[in-house]
């Protein structure tokens, strides 16, 4: 133990926040094991991910076989399971998303996505949330507001929009004319989460991404939602954007896709595709259209149709719901409870109590994280398995109001 600790002091980057102390040994379902015998439920599906809980049997029996029979290969290669994911995928989607490219991680679905907005509009301006996460590869980061900005520049051609609230037609509107002012008229793209998860769980009101995507048009911009935690059942349907009606120019996936394996894709248009193909689209790496992960994207499809797991996220959301707000109305701290299906947010307004409440979840065998937004107060990320049970959404509940009401009192 002692030397684990020497070691990760050692010889580990410190990447960011702080290491969790505890050695995680294995996980099953919708719980982590440690080293030292410990159970904790796994109140984030590991980094907003493993929607089907960790191991799922079905997942595993697909990892074994694919990797035994096909594992890797050049990326000029094709191989059934990628094109298998690439039809199904768009039999999931509105019909004008039919084209897929199969990355790895979501900053690269967004690098993609990005680079092919610019090369089709011949433009390179980029238009972001002010609390937004698009990853940290360079094009992803320049769009990344809500961490990790100084100290990394220079970026230039990047814009943040106001995330709404109040009169947010009026703010909308009077963002566009900031961005009309500073663009060098080269504007490209809007890249937004439908809803903006490490902003803080923040909803859009019902028709600001209609206004968003006429703003978008008007200028000649293409619109890209960024689906990496919200797709694939989390919020109750297959894909946040269902509830506007709006349909993004291009949509990037990745979490959820791969279900805690390291897969995304770029969803476009026959036309846009044509068009970036015209143009000579560059996003070739080491593991596009790699067979083994979208063998376990197929294998995700699956497990999420034949479980009818946004019927699931529905009922689970709401039995989540009834025991958040049961809290907040028993302790003052609670400000906020918001969210949709499986993906809620719980802010305490208390700054000083979150790494107190954090630790006690942690203790009591509850994985919770939780989001510093400045100004707003601090954020607790709810995102667990689809798989999860009833029971085991009421014992994260009852840790939860334990380590509220302790640290509290
Ligand atoms: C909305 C969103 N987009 C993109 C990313 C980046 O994904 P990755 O860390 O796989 O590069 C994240 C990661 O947290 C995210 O939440």
């Amino acid at each position: 133990m002692q030397t684990f600790w020497e070691d990760v002091d050692r010889h580990l980057v410190r990447y960011g926040g702080t290491f969790t102390r505890e050695i995680i040994d294995s996980a099953s379902g919708s719980f982590l094991f440690t080293e030292d015998g410990r159970r904790i439920l796994d109140f984030t599906s590991g980094q907003m991910s493993a929607i089907l809980g960790h191991s799922h049997p079905r997942i595993v029996a697909t990892v074994q076989r694919q990797i035994a029979n096909l594992d890797h290969l050049f990326s000029g290669m094709l191989s059934r399971p990628v094109v298998d994911l690439a039809r199904r995928l768009a039999g999931t989607l509105p019909a004008s998303l039919q084209k897929v490219q199969l990355l790895t991680t979501g900053a690269e679905s967004n690098e993609a996505a990005l680079r092919m907005a610019k090369l089709v509009t011949g433009k390179h301006e980029v238009v972001a949330f002010a609390r937004s996460w698009h990853g940290m590869t360079a094009g992803a980061a320049a769009a990344t507001y809500s961490a990790g900005r100084k100290g990394y520049g220079p970026v230039s051609g990047n814009f943040a929009i106001p995330v709404p609230s109040g009169d947010w037609l009026a703010q909308l509107d009077l963002a566009f004319d900031l961005i009309d002012a500073q663009s060098v008229g080269s504007l490209a793209a809007c890249i937004v989460e439908p809803i903006l998860s490490s902003g803080g769980i923040l909803e859009p009101p019902l028709g600001y991404f209609t206004a968003l995507q006429a703003k978008c048009h008007e200028r000649g911009m293409l619109l890209i939602f960024d689906e990496a935690q919200t797709g694939l059942c989390r919020t109750g349907t297959w894909y946040a954007f269902e509830r506007d009606g709006v349909v993004p120019d291009i949509l990037t996936l990745s979490k959820t896709l791969g279900a805690g394996l390291p897969l995304a894709a770029v969803v476009t248009s026959a036309e846009i595709e044509a068009e970036a193909h015209a143009r000579g689209y560059l996003f070739f790496t080491t593991h596009v259209s790699d067979p083994l992960v979208a063998a376990v994207g197929n294998t995700v499809l699956d497990v999420l149709v034949e479980d009818r797991l946004d019927e699931r996220a529905v009922k689970l959301g709401a039995h989540l719901r009834t025991g958040l707000d049961d809290i907040a109305a028993r302790h003052d701290l609670v400000t906020d409870v918001r969210g949709r299906g499986l993906l809620v947010g719980v802010e305490i307004g208390d700054e000083s109590l979150h790494t107190p409440i954090t630790r006690k979840c942690l203790e009591l065998g509850l994985h919770m994280n939780i989001v510093q937004t400045p100004g707003m107060g601090g954020v607790f990320r709810i995102a667990p398995a689809l798989t999860t049970t009833e029971e085991e959404l009421e014992l994260g509940l009852s840790i939860l109001d334990e380590a509220i009401g302790s640290t509290s009192a």
